[in-house]
Protein backbone atom coordinates (compact mmCIF):
# COMPACT_ATOMS: atom_id res chain seq x y z
CA UNK A 1 0.00 0.00 0.00
CA UNK A 2 1.44 3.53 -0.59
CA UNK A 3 3.05 5.70 1.36
CA UNK A 4 2.43 9.38 1.50
CA UNK A 5 4.65 12.51 2.95
CA UNK A 6 1.93 15.02 4.77
CA UNK A 7 1.64 18.64 3.06
CA UNK A 8 2.55 20.16 5.81
CA UNK A 9 5.48 18.92 7.98
CA UNK A 10 7.21 16.48 5.59
CA UNK A 11 6.68 13.21 8.29
CA UNK A 12 5.90 9.66 6.54
CA UNK A 13 2.85 8.23 6.64
CA UNK A 14 1.65 4.93 5.50
CA UNK A 15 -1.48 4.26 4.42
CA UNK A 16 -3.16 0.66 4.33
CA UNK A 17 -6.18 -0.88 5.12
CA UNK A 18 -7.55 -1.35 8.37
CA UNK A 19 -7.44 -4.65 10.30
CA UNK A 20 -9.16 -6.11 13.52
CA UNK A 21 -5.67 -4.99 15.69
CA UNK A 22 -6.94 -1.20 14.65
CA UNK A 23 -10.44 -1.20 15.91
CA UNK A 24 -10.22 -0.37 19.51
CA UNK A 25 -8.63 2.71 18.09
CA UNK A 26 -11.19 3.21 15.11
CA UNK A 27 -14.06 3.14 17.76
CA UNK A 28 -12.31 5.64 20.00
CA UNK A 29 -11.39 7.90 16.90
CA UNK A 30 -15.38 7.93 15.98
CA UNK A 31 -16.79 7.99 19.28
CA UNK A 32 -14.46 11.26 19.86
CA UNK A 33 -17.15 13.09 16.66
CA UNK A 34 -20.13 10.98 17.97
CA UNK A 35 -19.81 12.61 21.75
CA UNK A 36 -18.45 15.99 20.90
CA UNK A 37 -19.66 17.34 17.43
CA UNK A 38 -22.75 16.55 14.85
CA UNK A 39 -20.29 15.42 11.90
CA UNK A 40 -21.98 12.49 12.73
CA UNK A 41 -25.37 11.89 13.62
CA UNK A 42 -24.65 8.92 16.00
CA UNK A 43 -26.13 9.83 18.90
CA UNK A 44 -24.21 7.71 21.51
CA UNK A 45 -20.96 6.35 21.63
CA UNK A 46 -19.92 2.80 20.85
CA UNK A 47 -18.29 -0.11 21.95
CA UNK A 48 -15.50 -1.78 20.33
CA UNK A 49 -17.98 -4.99 19.90
CA UNK A 50 -20.69 -2.89 18.06
CA UNK A 51 -18.38 -1.37 15.88
CA UNK A 52 -17.03 -4.87 14.65
CA UNK A 53 -20.20 -5.43 12.03
CA UNK A 54 -18.31 -2.31 10.27
CA UNK A 55 -14.90 -2.83 9.87
CA UNK A 56 -16.24 -6.76 8.58
CA UNK A 57 -18.23 -4.64 5.90
CA UNK A 58 -15.40 -3.28 4.71
CA UNK A 59 -12.74 -6.24 3.45
CA UNK A 60 -9.81 -5.56 1.58
CA UNK A 61 -11.02 -6.22 -1.67
CA UNK A 62 -14.63 -5.13 -3.67
CA UNK A 63 -16.08 -1.64 -3.48
CA UNK A 64 -16.28 -1.05 -0.04
CA UNK A 65 -13.11 -0.64 1.66
CA UNK A 66 -11.38 1.02 4.64
CA UNK A 67 -7.81 2.33 4.76
CA UNK A 68 -5.97 4.30 8.08
CA UNK A 69 -3.53 6.54 7.67
CA UNK A 70 -0.54 5.72 10.61
CA UNK A 71 2.57 7.16 11.16
CA UNK A 72 5.16 5.77 13.53
CA UNK A 73 3.25 2.94 14.84
CA UNK A 74 0.04 5.72 15.85
CA UNK A 75 -3.29 5.39 13.49
CA UNK A 76 -3.83 9.22 12.43
CA UNK A 77 -7.59 8.17 11.10
CA UNK A 78 -9.19 6.33 8.45
CA UNK A 79 -11.29 6.50 4.95
CA UNK A 80 -13.64 4.30 4.21
CA UNK A 81 -16.10 3.81 0.93
CA UNK A 82 -19.57 2.61 2.27
CA UNK A 83 -23.10 0.68 0.81
CA UNK A 84 -25.10 3.96 0.01
CA UNK A 85 -28.44 2.30 -0.05
CA UNK A 86 -29.06 -1.54 0.35
CA UNK A 87 -31.21 -1.60 -2.74
CA UNK A 88 -29.54 -3.51 -5.60
CA UNK A 89 -29.15 -1.14 -8.29
CA UNK A 90 -27.43 1.33 -6.04
CA UNK A 91 -24.25 -0.80 -5.66
CA UNK A 92 -22.23 1.14 -8.58
CA UNK A 93 -22.76 4.03 -5.42
CA UNK A 94 -20.48 4.47 -2.62
CA UNK A 95 -20.37 7.12 0.22
CA UNK A 96 -17.30 7.84 1.22
CA UNK A 97 -16.31 9.53 4.79
CA UNK A 98 -12.84 10.15 6.56
CA UNK A 99 -12.40 10.78 10.21
CA UNK A 100 -8.80 11.36 11.79
CA UNK A 101 -7.72 12.05 15.42
CA UNK A 102 -8.59 15.37 16.54
CA UNK A 103 -5.03 15.96 17.35
CA UNK A 104 -4.38 15.17 13.36
CA UNK A 105 -6.60 17.60 11.54
CA UNK A 106 -5.29 19.78 9.37
CA UNK A 107 -1.91 18.44 8.48
CA UNK A 108 -3.32 16.75 4.67
CA UNK A 109 -3.70 13.18 6.21
CA UNK A 110 -7.49 13.37 4.91
CA UNK A 111 -6.29 14.05 1.56
CA UNK A 112 -3.12 11.11 1.65
CA UNK A 113 -6.45 8.70 2.80
CA UNK A 114 -8.84 9.69 0.32
CA UNK A 115 -6.15 9.88 -2.74
CA UNK A 116 -5.51 6.30 -1.80
CA UNK A 117 -8.99 5.43 -1.36
CA UNK A 118 -9.75 7.01 -4.73
CA UNK A 119 -6.74 4.84 -6.61
CA UNK A 120 -8.34 2.05 -4.65
CA UNK A 121 -11.65 2.45 -6.55
CA UNK A 122 -10.42 3.03 -9.70
CA UNK A 123 -9.90 -0.62 -9.55
CA UNK A 124 -13.38 -1.69 -8.81
CA UNK A 125 -17.17 -1.23 -10.62
CA UNK A 126 -18.34 1.61 -9.27
CA UNK A 127 -19.63 4.97 -10.96
CA UNK A 128 -20.24 7.37 -8.26
CA UNK A 129 -19.10 8.99 -4.65
CA UNK A 130 -21.18 10.46 -2.71
CA UNK A 131 -20.42 12.07 0.63
CA UNK A 132 -22.71 14.13 3.33
CA UNK A 133 -21.09 16.41 5.23
CA UNK A 134 -23.26 18.33 8.07
CA UNK A 135 -23.09 22.01 8.35
CA UNK A 136 -21.19 23.46 9.33
CA UNK A 137 -17.84 21.79 8.45
CA UNK A 138 -15.47 23.76 6.02
CA UNK A 139 -12.40 21.42 5.83
CA UNK A 140 -14.56 18.51 4.88
CA UNK A 141 -15.79 20.71 1.92
CA UNK A 142 -12.87 21.72 0.94
CA UNK A 143 -11.43 18.78 1.20
CA UNK A 144 -14.42 17.20 -1.10
CA UNK A 145 -14.02 20.26 -3.53
CA UNK A 146 -10.59 18.95 -4.13
CA UNK A 147 -11.08 15.82 -4.73
CA UNK A 148 -13.69 16.52 -7.58
CA UNK A 149 -16.70 16.01 -5.62
CA UNK A 150 -19.53 18.74 -6.72
CA UNK A 151 -22.43 20.10 -4.61
CA UNK A 152 -25.23 18.58 -5.40
CA UNK A 153 -27.65 20.24 -2.62
CA UNK A 154 -28.57 20.44 1.13
CA UNK A 155 -30.97 18.53 3.42
CA UNK A 156 -32.33 21.10 5.57
CA UNK A 157 -33.02 20.42 8.98
CA UNK A 158 -32.76 16.08 8.38
CA UNK A 159 -31.15 15.56 11.64
CA UNK A 160 -31.09 16.71 15.14
CA UNK A 161 -28.41 16.18 17.89
CA UNK A 162 -27.83 18.35 20.75
CA UNK A 163 -31.33 19.63 21.13
CA UNK A 164 -31.35 21.05 17.64
CA UNK A 165 -31.96 20.25 13.67
CA UNK A 166 -28.75 20.32 11.35
CA UNK A 167 -28.51 20.41 7.47
CA UNK A 168 -26.03 18.14 5.69
CA UNK A 169 -24.78 19.14 2.45
CA UNK A 170 -24.12 16.67 -0.01
CA UNK A 171 -21.54 16.24 -3.12
CA UNK A 172 -20.73 13.68 -5.55
CA UNK A 173 -18.05 13.06 -7.68
CA UNK A 174 -17.59 10.50 -10.82
CA UNK A 175 -15.99 7.68 -10.52
CA UNK A 176 -13.91 5.61 -13.48
CA UNK A 177 -16.65 3.58 -14.86
C1 LIG B 1 -12.35 16.79 7.24
C2 LIG B 1 -10.96 16.19 7.42
C3 LIG B 1 -11.00 14.72 7.03
C4 LIG B 1 -10.01 16.91 6.45
O1 LIG B 1 -8.74 16.32 6.55
P1 LIG B 1 -7.47 17.22 6.90
O2 LIG B 1 -6.25 16.39 6.74
O3 LIG B 1 -7.70 17.88 8.21
O4 LIG B 1 -7.56 18.24 5.71
P2 LIG B 1 -6.48 19.18 5.12
O5 LIG B 1 -5.46 19.56 6.13
O6 LIG B 1 -5.98 18.55 3.84
O7 LIG B 1 -7.40 20.41 4.78
C5 LIG B 1 -8.47 20.29 3.87
C6 LIG B 1 -8.90 21.68 3.48
O8 LIG B 1 -9.63 22.27 4.56
C7 LIG B 1 -8.97 23.45 5.01
N1 LIG B 1 -9.06 23.42 6.46
C8 LIG B 1 -8.39 22.62 7.31
N2 LIG B 1 -8.78 22.86 8.57
C9 LIG B 1 -9.73 23.82 8.50
C10 LIG B 1 -10.53 24.49 9.46
N3 LIG B 1 -10.43 24.21 10.77
N4 LIG B 1 -11.40 25.41 9.02
C11 LIG B 1 -11.52 25.69 7.71
N5 LIG B 1 -10.79 25.09 6.75
C12 LIG B 1 -9.91 24.18 7.14
C13 LIG B 1 -7.55 23.34 4.50
O9 LIG B 1 -6.99 24.62 4.30
C14 LIG B 1 -7.75 22.61 3.19
O10 LIG B 1 -8.22 23.49 2.20
P3 LIG B 1 -7.78 23.28 0.66
O11 LIG B 1 -8.13 21.86 0.29
O12 LIG B 1 -8.63 24.27 -0.07
O13 LIG B 1 -6.31 23.52 0.61
C15 LIG B 1 -10.43 16.33 8.87
O14 LIG B 1 -10.32 17.67 9.18
C16 LIG B 1 -11.28 15.62 9.90
O15 LIG B 1 -11.10 14.44 10.16
N6 LIG B 1 -12.22 16.37 10.51
C17 LIG B 1 -13.10 15.82 11.51
C18 LIG B 1 -13.99 14.70 10.98
C19 LIG B 1 -14.75 15.14 9.74
O16 LIG B 1 -15.22 16.25 9.67
N7 LIG B 1 -14.86 14.19 8.78
C20 LIG B 1 -15.60 14.44 7.56
C21 LIG B 1 -17.00 14.00 7.75
S1 LIG B 1 -18.01 14.51 6.34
Amino acid sequence: MRIGVNREDGAETRIRPGVEGDLEELTRIYNHYVIETPITFDTEPLTVEQRRPWLAAHPDRGPHRLLVAEEGGKLLGYATSSAFRPKPAYSTSVETSVYLAPEHVGRGVGGLLYGALFAVLEREDVHLALAGVALPNEASERLHLRFGFRPVGVFEEVGRKFGRFWDVAWFQRPLAR
